[in-house]
């Protein structure tokens, strides 16, 4: 992993080396700050050389500013307080991590920019998360790093008035980055370097952060009736896994809220074999498991106060002389039957036996599960949203509004009788893929088969959880997405 910054809090503070930041509103004048930070340049005819005005992000830098022991003063632009929000903030702290480059000690005083009114303690954390959330590069197997690319820890003080209740935000919202670093991590790693079993192990170690897991190996799976899953498993010479994690932070006869990953550890396809051309991308098949691991971390880490479930499936998708065939039929745990049609849409087949385990094992609250479940997604979404099914409209709300805030978007698509006809087996009670059209509906239908009344989401993260654009707050293949997301969910709505 990278070098992570280390961030303060306090009410006043006075830079007297390194770094200093001074984030001002748009069109603030900057001499009297000059003044009073005693730093003699003219700051009219820099910000008109540096087209700088204060505006959202814009940021102009003066280097060992005379009369000053500082190496570098920065003004960054928070625009108008209007557009103050969380996200805002996040995004703020990520422009201006990826500014600093190495940079040891950085101050960051925001009490030239507002109050405690219109910068609140949830902005500086968020501020901070961002920052952190920048931070992380996926280095492990770079070994011939020179010394200049070595990545080395910085010190982040942040001045602001609401510093001490500040310091609390943080404390959880790093926890919850923390499980968005983990998530990118399974993402990022290889998949010779983390099957269903080194994945497993993992989940183990959320232990110590007090979530219990259990392992299900294939004989118990076997037992279960796992038919579906075992049925992709088949072609690895690596056995699956099945992980439950679970975190009892509420009281203890209330319902738990379950959440459910996909695993593929990796997915050739199977016998019906992808193109070769980017199928090493099929290493974040996991996205999903990821996910829900990250997730269990970050609520752990925080402590919600909340009964949380979060089940994976762990399996290798791939074609040896033992893997299935198009053709052969199934018998689920749920004791329906499918007919496979094709290898390659393995992930609804895993998640049909996670959902009904879960359903049947922990009678949830609600179920949400999360999948890089299929190519059709990134055509209809690209990377910018998410897409999400439903059973239930207010679930669906809740989580799109929790989409709205945390600024990870999902974006509703419909189900319907018609497109669960789709995939109706004539020798079997299912088959596995629906035909050329509507390819995410009638996956989505396929996992509504398993879940019965319990209120679903099944989140569709193809597009979102690995490959996406760098951002502000990510410039890693693997983003983590949906740690941030569903935390918000349980935050917003499930927490006593
Ligand atoms: N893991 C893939 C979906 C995927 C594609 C994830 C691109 C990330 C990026 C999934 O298992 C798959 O192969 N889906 C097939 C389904 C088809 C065979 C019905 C697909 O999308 O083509
Ligand atoms: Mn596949
Ligand atoms: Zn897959």
């Amino acid at each position: 992993m990278s070098a992570l910054p280390e961030f303060s809090f306090a009410k006043q503070a006075k830079a007297t080396k390194g770094v200093l930041v001074i984030p001002v509103l748009e069109d603030a004048a900057l001499a009297p700050i000059a003044k009073e930070l005693e730093i003699d340049v003219d700051t009219g005819r820099a910000a008109t050389a540096a087209n700088f005005t204060g505006k959202a992000r814009q940021s102009m830098a003066m280097l060992a500013p005379a009369g000053s022991k500082l190496d570098k003063l920065v003004f960054f632009g928070l625009g108008k307080t209007d557009d103050f929000s969380e996200i805002t903030f996040r995004k703020f702290g990520g422009a201006l991590a990826g500014k600093q480059g190495k940079a040891s000690n950085i101050l960051v005083d925001f009490g030239f920019a507002g109050d405690d009114e219109t910068i609140g303690a949830p902005h500086l954390a968020a501020f901070a998360q961002g920052w952190y959330l920048r931070s992380y590069a996926f280095k492990k197997y770079k070994t011939k790093k020179k010394d200049d690319e070595k990545p080395k820890s910085s010190k982040v003080q942040i001045v602001g008035a609401n510093a001490m209740d500040a310091k609390k935000h943080w404390a959880s919202d790093q926890g919850v980055a923390d499980g968005v670093l983990l998530a990118r991590d399974l993402v990022n790693e290889p998949a010779n370097a983390l099957g269903p079993v080194e994945f497993a192990e993992i989940a183990s170690d959320l232990t110590k952060l007090g979530v219990e897991v259990e392992v299900l190996g294939e004989k118990e799976m076997e037992k279960l009736g796992m038919g579906a899953l075992l049925g992709v498993a088949q072609g690895s010479v690596r056995p699956p896994r099945m992980a439950i994690m679970k975190w009892n932070g509420g009281a203890t006869k209330d319902q738990p809220v379950a959440f459910v990953g996909k695993g593929v550890v990796f997915d050739t396809g199977g016998i019906s074999i992808k193109p070769s051309g980017g199928m090493e991308d099929m290493k974040g098949d996991m996205g999903g498991a990821a996910a829900v691991t990250g997730l269990m971390h970050a609520l752990a880490s925080r402590k919600a106060k909340c009964n949380v479930v979060g089940i994976i499936g762990l399996v290798e998708n791939m074609p040896d002389g033992n893997a299935q065939r198009p053709g052969d039929i199934v018998t689920s745990m749920s004791g329906q039957t499918i007919e496979i049609i094709n290898t390659d849409a393995e992930g609804r087949l895993v998640l049909a036996d996670a959902l009904w385990y879960c359903k049947e094992t922990f009678k949830p609250k609600f179920m949400i599960n999360l999948a890089t479940l299929t190519g059709a997604i990134l055509v209809a979404l690209g990377s910018h949203h998410a897409g999400i099914f439903s059973n239930n409209d207010e679930l669906a709300e809740k989580l799109t509004g929790a989409g709205k805030s945390s600024d990870e978007k999902v974006w509703r698509l419909p189900l319907g009788v018609e497109y669960d006809k789709m995939i109706d087996s004539k020798f079997a009670d299912m088959k596995n893929t629906g035909g050329r059209w509507a390819g995410s509906i009638t996956a989505a239908q396929f996992l509504q088969r398993y879940v019965d009344d319990v209120p679903w989401v099944h989140i569709d993260v193809a597009g979102t959880a690995m490959s996406s654009p760098s951002t502000d707050i990510n410039t890693s293949w693997g983003s983590g997405f949906g740690v941030r997301l569903l935390d918000q969910l349980v935050r917003d709505h499930y927490e006593s």
